[in-house]
């Protein structure tokens, strides 16, 4: 799997692929989302992951983790994952947090357990993300899962 670094070339056909897979796609572009995309030999995407950072950098939202439908239960979307705790955690990040309503047990194969949404709104509250879900009325919606990142579980 290579990742490379989103760039504004990718936007059409990274907001095709998020759109397909139901993910959210504010702030794409925005100051301090980091995402990376994962591309089959075809040059479409298979894949893809990324993070917002608080301002002190000490939290990371973790968004943007998807694997196309067609290559799922491989082990890509826990490689994803994976980089985008790894990549946070050496931007700083000392806790990973995110929103997810249909993969907990995804994510709790990978040390998250449930959360108090409220909390992360308040530490992440300058993200994308978290502006969205306010906006619209959909964070009270939503399921929130953390971990520390000081040491990788699994
Ligand atoms: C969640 C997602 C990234 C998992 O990708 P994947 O490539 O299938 O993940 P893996 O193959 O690494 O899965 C590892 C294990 O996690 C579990 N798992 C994966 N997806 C799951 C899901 N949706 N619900 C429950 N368990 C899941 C399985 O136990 C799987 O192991 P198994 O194959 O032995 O059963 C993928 O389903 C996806 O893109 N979903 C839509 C986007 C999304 O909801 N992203 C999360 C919010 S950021």
């Amino acid at each position: 799997m290579e990742l490379l670094p989103y760039r504004r070339e990718d936007e059409a056909d990274l907001i095709r692929f998020l759109t397909r897979v139901d993910l959210t796609l504010s702030g794409l572009d925005g100051v301090g989302i980091r995402i990376w995309i994962d591309r089959g030999d075809d040059g479409a995407i298979r894949g893809t992951t990324g993070y917002e950072l608080s301002d002190d950098r000490r939290h990371a939202l973790i968004r943007s983790v998807a694997v196309d439908p067609s290559g799922r239960r491989e082990g890509r979307g826990t490689m994803l994952a994976r980089a985008a705790l790894a990549r946070a955690t050496a931007d700083g990040a000392r806790t990973a947090w995110l929103f997810s309503r249909r993969s907990g047990p995804f994510w709790q194969r990978l040390g998250f357990q449930p959360a108090d949404r409220d909390e992360l709104a308040h530490r992440l509250s300058n993200t994308h993300q978290v502006a969205l879900f306010r906006r619209t009325g959909k964070l009270n919606h939503e399921i929130a899962w953390s971990r520390p990142l000081e040491v990788m579980r699994r």
